[in-house]
């Protein structure tokens, strides 16, 4: 590669689109500052990736080639999580994750150990997503390694999540369902109702694997020796220096749209992506809301008809990404019948698309999102205010940020989680029609997407942060 290496980042990827994004980001943003990458993704993972972006002469699916020929030392890996291929990981999510945040560390091991050996001449370090804890603090003793921890949700879920046993302490984990109560005795989080935490921390989420696993992972998380954080210091200083009390944290967001990271051609995506450049082309500037609910999360077909209904009677242009198994079963038909015909070129339905290609098209005035932490992200970086919907985990705290406290975004419902077509057609309508709501929303959506921004300019706060992380990684590994 013609110059020396930093140092070699061993990152193994959390199987998950909206984890895979941001860390794929982050690998390449560590290759592009000088340092050996070696990425792993599980081998069920690039069956998928293989199914989307399959050749048509059949060649397999590497990452990096093209990082690699742009001069990036960074090598693609994969190896088994232990389960076989065909094991329906979705369907058995609490089972899955239960064995894989407890026999990890043995499973990583030996393509850990490999790993180091294959590059005997560069110091070695870890770079993992902080959802895969304990394993990484495990595997970092054992190899006696630097252990860099990345999160990639806002730094307001990781505090609240660290700081369980204060919430225990206080009656709020698990919280009671249905109770709102103030929150604010976190350090660095001024006040958040407890109708605002995140769904594992609630009763109704106790158990879940998030729960169950939370005391074990944190316990790991506390051995990591810089955190990583995607998200922004001007949108949440006092969370982040307060958590600098405990160990050293660093915004380094937002990191899907990193300086000159866009050049590298990488295959993110586990689905094939429909073109919507067309469709999008024939609508005017601003008046198309984009519906999707992310890569993982479910809903009922209840709430798909409502919603669908909603959208009609709003007369509002859509896009709206209905992904396989949204329903989390093999249910295909998850549209009311005859609802395609019915939107004749009003709306384009799609399984999956580029989404950050369709939110950043000046036809596109609106998101109706999950709030999954990568959407709500792509969408302040767009400067596209949001209606809110979150389903589940950290998305019902990521809406809150949105609507209360940056007031970029509506809520759908206003209380719980039922919707009706009627009250989605109105907010849809007010939100999208330029009025005086719509027009508050989109000046502070626009001001959000400055912030952003200038956090990525060479001088800004997420490069000068990234830049002293790397400084103080080298300082530690050599
Ligand atoms: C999951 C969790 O559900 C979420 O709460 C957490 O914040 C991140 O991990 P997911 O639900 O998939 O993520 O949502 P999100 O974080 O928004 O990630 C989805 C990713 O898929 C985004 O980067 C988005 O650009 C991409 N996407 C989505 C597409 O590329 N095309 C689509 O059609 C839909």
């Amino acid at each position: 590669m013609g110059r020396q290496s930093k140092g070699h980042a061993i990152m193994i990827s959390v199987p998950y689109q909206g984890h895979i994004n941001p860390f794929i980001n982050l690998a390449l943003k560590l290759a592009s500052k000088g340092f050996t990458i070696t990425f792993a993704h599980l081998e069920f993972v690039h069956q998928k990736l293989s199914k989307a972006h399959h050749s048509s002469n059949g060649t397999e699916v590497d990452l990096f080639t093209q990082a690699r020929e742009s001069g990036l030392d960074i090598r693609y890996a994969t190896f088994s999580d232990g389960f076989p291929l065909e094991f329906d990981r979705e369907l058995n999510f609490d089972e899955y994750w239960e064995i894989i945040l407890r026999d990890f560390a043995g499973l990583v091991d030996e393509f850990i150990g490999k790993t180091i050996q294959s590059e005997p001449f560069i110091v070695p370090f870890l770079v993992t997503d902080i959802v895969f804890y304990p394993w990484p603090a495990i595997i970092a003793d054992k190899y006696d390694i630097v252990n860099v921890a990345f999160w990639t949700q806002p730094a307001l879920v990781f505090s609240l999540a660290c700081h369980w046993e204060l919430l225990r302490e206080n009656g709020h984990f698990p919280c009671e369902d249905n109770v709102e109560e103030e929150i604010n005795y976190i350090p660095g989080v001024k006040s958040i109702n407890t109708r605002d935490i995140m769904s594992y921390l609630k009763e109704a989420g106790s158990a879940s694997v998030v729960f169950k696993c939370l005391p074990m992972a944190t316990e790991g998380i506390k051995k990591a020796d810089f955190i990583l954080h995607n998200t922004v210091d001007e949108l949440e200083s006092d969370i982040i220096s307060a958590l600098n009390k405990y160990q050293p944290n660093y915004a380094i967001g937002p990191i899907n749209f990193s300086r000159n990271l866009a050049t590298y051609t990488v295959s993110k995506s586990l689905r094939s992506e429909s073109d919507c450049t067309q469709w999008l082309e024939s609508k005017s500037p601003g008046s198309v809301l984009y519906v999707s609910f992310g890569s993982f999360v479910h809903t009922s077909k209840q709430i798909i008809e409502e919603i669908a209904y909603g959208l009609l009677l709003s007369e509002v242009n859509f896009i709206w990404v209905i992904r396989e198994g949204i329903l989390g079963s093999g249910d295909t038909n998850v549209l009311p019948v005859g609802f395609e015909d019915e939107i004749k070129d009003e709306g384009l339905i799609v399984p999956w698309c580029d989404q950050i290609m369709v939110l950043s098209d000046p036809a596109v005035g609106g998101f109706l999102t999950h709030n999954g932490w990568n959407s709500t992200v792509e969408s302040m970086w767009c400067g596209v205010p949001m209606i809110c919907y979150p389903i589940a985990y950290d998305q019902i705290t990521n809406a809150k940020l949105v609507v209360d406290d940056w007031k970029i975004g509506i809520r759908l419902c206003d209380q719980g989680m039922s919707v009706d077509r009627k009250v989605v057609a109105e907010k849809i309508k007010s939100f999208m029609s330029g009025g005086s709501i719509s027009k508050n929303l989109r000046v502070e959506a626009d001001r959000v997407k400055e912030t952003m921004r200038d956090a990525l300019e060479s001088d800004g706060s997420s490069e000068r942060n990234f830049d002293k992380c790397i400084e103080d990684l080298e300082a530690k590994i050599h």
